[in-house]
């Protein structure tokens, strides 16, 4: 059943409680801890100034990292506060704390329209194990409850799931904000129908990681493209040589399941028919975390087996000519995982490839593209086309567990409409 939205409150002069998900990325520079890509704040700005129209004071509430209920200094919420007032072009009050007495005058001093952000919801290790308690201390300020963390929404914790619980148990009311209520439309209702040919693509490291995200879109796609080391698995299902690359042995016969199955739904299943590969050499020094570093020699594409000293970290030229092609003559795209390693030049070519046709069948077929979430929005956005898409989801892990047909604990706890 629908959930309710912001728009349907009646909200003037009421404390909204508003879980949002702020867990952007940070970067130290000279002491300061920077954001280095506030998509997760711009996104929330429509639910925000929707509040503010109607009349709300709106108390936020967000997680940072995972302090794992410990103070961290570097993973406060106090630079976000600062990036969401300049975003908002209004004030934003920050506590530091996100119960207690100093929460409770804060909100309490609330005019309609304000915006209050509170610090890391995290630094109470009650969050993650969605104590009760602690999600009626968080409730003590709320009149309504709000969800745009869509990205959180997978987790069952106090301020996803608990406080929506409280504050619906008191006889309040639950509802999606429009991130969320986007969220929803996009990886949901628009998957349930879509526009043909429906053109699934899907990358990424693991065959573990997808295989049920498979499993169901087998069932509504007509074609799936797989990329990135999840296809070296297949390749080892197969017999074919798989060298030094990423493979999960357990996971063979999945991989061949997942082909049969497709045989049986006619479904156009397409594995990588080249690889960019490369040598790794071992450089005898170690990374932050202690393990080796590998120098990557002789960038080289083979096509078939991959040679027993190299190791695949894209698809090759012939599979992204090929992928392009499909892509282009699509009318629903979803796309998940990128086809390599993106992150080094000399093995982004394969994602770009991909990345431009999804942007051409959007322009110039009309096809509705769907980003879903995690490293397919970071590759889209570092190749500059992020804004050419029709969907870009904020989510990560939610995005893949939704997906995948999972209910979602954050979703489940809001207010159906009436
Ligand atoms: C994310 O970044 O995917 C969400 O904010 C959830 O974070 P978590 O994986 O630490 O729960």
């Amino acid at each position: 059943m629908a959930k309710l939205t912001v728009r349907d409150l009646d909200v003037r002069g009421k404390r909204v409680f508003m879980r949002v998900d702020y867990n952007v990325p940070l970067e130290e520079r000279d002491g300061q801890m920077v954001i280095t890509d506030n998509t997760r704040i711009v996104e929330t700005l429509p639910t925000l100034k929707c509040l503010i129209e109607k009349g709300a004071r709106v108390i936020l509430t967000a997680h940072l990292g995972r302090p794992k209920g410990k103070r961290e200094a570097t993973m406060s919420l106090q630079p976000v506060s600062v990036r969401l007032q300049e975003l908002l072009g209004r004030p934003v009050s920050f506590v530091g704390d996100c119960i207690g007495e100093s929460v409770e005058k804060a909100a309490m001093a609330m005019k309609d329209g304000d915006i209050l952000l509170l610090e890391n919801v995290r630094y109470y290790a009650e969050e993650e194990a969605n104590d009760a308690g602690f999600a009626a201390k968080l409730a003590k300020v709320a009149e309504v409850y709000v969800n745009d963390a869509f990205g959180a929404a997978h987790r069952a914790h106090a301020s996803t799931e608990g406080v929506a619980r409280v504050v619906t148990g008191r006889g309040g009311v639950a509802a999606a904000g429009l991130l969320m209520e986007r969220e929803l439309k996009f990886l949901g209702d628009e998957l349930e129908n879509p526009a043909r040919p429906f053109v699934v693509i899907l990358g990424g490291a693991k065959v573990s990681d997808k295989i049920k995200v498979i499993d169901r879109l087998l069932e509504k796609a007509d074609s799936i493209l797989i990329g990135g080391a999840m296809a070296y698995t297949f390749k080892l299902a197969h017999g074919i040589a798989t060298g030094k690359s990423l493979v999960e042995p357990d996971f063979q016969a999945t991989a061949l399941a997942a082909e049969k199955k497709a045989a049986q739904l006619k479904v156009d299943f397409q594995l990588p028919t080249d690889t960019v590969v490369a040598t790794p050499v071992d450089t005898g020094k170690l990374n932050k975390k202690g393990k080796p570093v590998f120098e990557m020699t002789q960038v080289r594409v083979v096509k078939g087996g991959i040679p027993a000293d190299a190791e695949g970290f894209s698809i090759g030229p012939e599979t992204a000519a090929h992928f392009a092609k499909i892509i282009q003559g699509a009318k629903t795209i979803l796309w998940n995982g990128p086809m390599g390693m993106f992150e080094d030049a000399r093995f982004a070519e394969g994602t770009n490839v991909v990345a431009r046709a999804v942007v051409d069948a959007t322009v110039k077929n009309g096809a509705k593209s769907i980003i879903g979430g995690g490293d397919s929005v970071k590759a889209l956005n570092k190749a500059g086309l992020g804004d050419k898409v029709t969907f870009m989801s904020t989510g990560g892990g939610a995005s893949l567990e939704f997906l995948e047909g999972a209910v979602l604990p954050g979703v489940a706890a809001l207010s159906d409409k009436r």
